[in-house]
């Protein structure tokens, strides 16, 4: 198999991908306690339950097209003469194609308040199996081949090129949702794999405005 040159990823490198399934991975429990007791009927927990599920669905997807558009790609243009280990990110793309229609179906749910309730555990039910066996694949198959694929430096310019693909209100909302329930020597160290101003914007204005919305319960 092609491989680079420089120095190949290790566990610390693939970290920030770790500290994000385990952000989803995190709100998927919550996701079946909602399947399990429904969304309550007092407006400001409705509303705290959709905030968290905006954050949750809004971070996923933009994780998943980052992969798509960025990570596969490369991965890809190192693997092309091996099939198998193209035919695992094929599943991966398969995988976030899947979850996608999954989502908007629970966001139809959440939206119609006459019969969403009726369908709203089963569709959450399809989205946490989803997640999970795709989280699951992913770590078992796909972020070892890009360990083996590309660089910790090239992993260091696609984290800031991921940054720099989301708009400004996206990575206040993102930033925050991902380390939240982090332990603090983890965000620390992966704190500081950010540029600076995100870093300092995250620490001094977005995570307390986070922490100061109800969400979920
Ligand atoms: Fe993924």
């Amino acid at each position: 198999m092609a491989t680079t040159k420089s120095t190949p990823l290790s566990e610390t490198d693939l970290e920030m991908l770790y500290l994000i399934h385990d952000a989803f991975r995190r709100d998927s429990e919550r996701l079946t306690r909602v399947a399990e007791h429904g969304v309550p009927e007092d407006p400001a927990t409705h509303d705290a339950v959709l905030l968290g599920w905006h954050g949750f669905s809004t971070t996923l997807h933009h994780h998943h097209t980052i992969e798509d558009e960025m990570f596969w790609p490369l991965m890809r243009t190192r693997l092309q003469d091996e099939p198998d280990d193209l035919e695992v990110l094929d599943a991966m793309e398969a995988e976030h194609a899947l979850l996608d229609p999954s989502l908007a179906a629970v966001e139809e749910a959440f939206d119609d308040r006459e019969h969403g309730p009726d369908v709203l555990a089963e569709r959450l039910d399809t989205v946490v199996h989803t997640l999970r066996s795709h989280l699951a694949h992913e770590e078992k198959d796909a972020l070892p081949l890009m360990a083996r694929t590309i660089t910790a430096r090239e992993v260091q310019t696609l984290t800031k090129d991921a940054i720099r693909s989301v708009s400004r209100s996206e990575l206040r909302e993102a930033t925050p949702y991902l380390f939240e329930g982090a332990p603090e020597d983890r965000t620390r160290r992966l704190l500081r794999q950010l540029p600076l101003p995100v870093r300092l914007l995250h620490r001094f204005w977005w995570n307390p405005q986070y922490r100061r919305v109800r969400r979920w319960e």
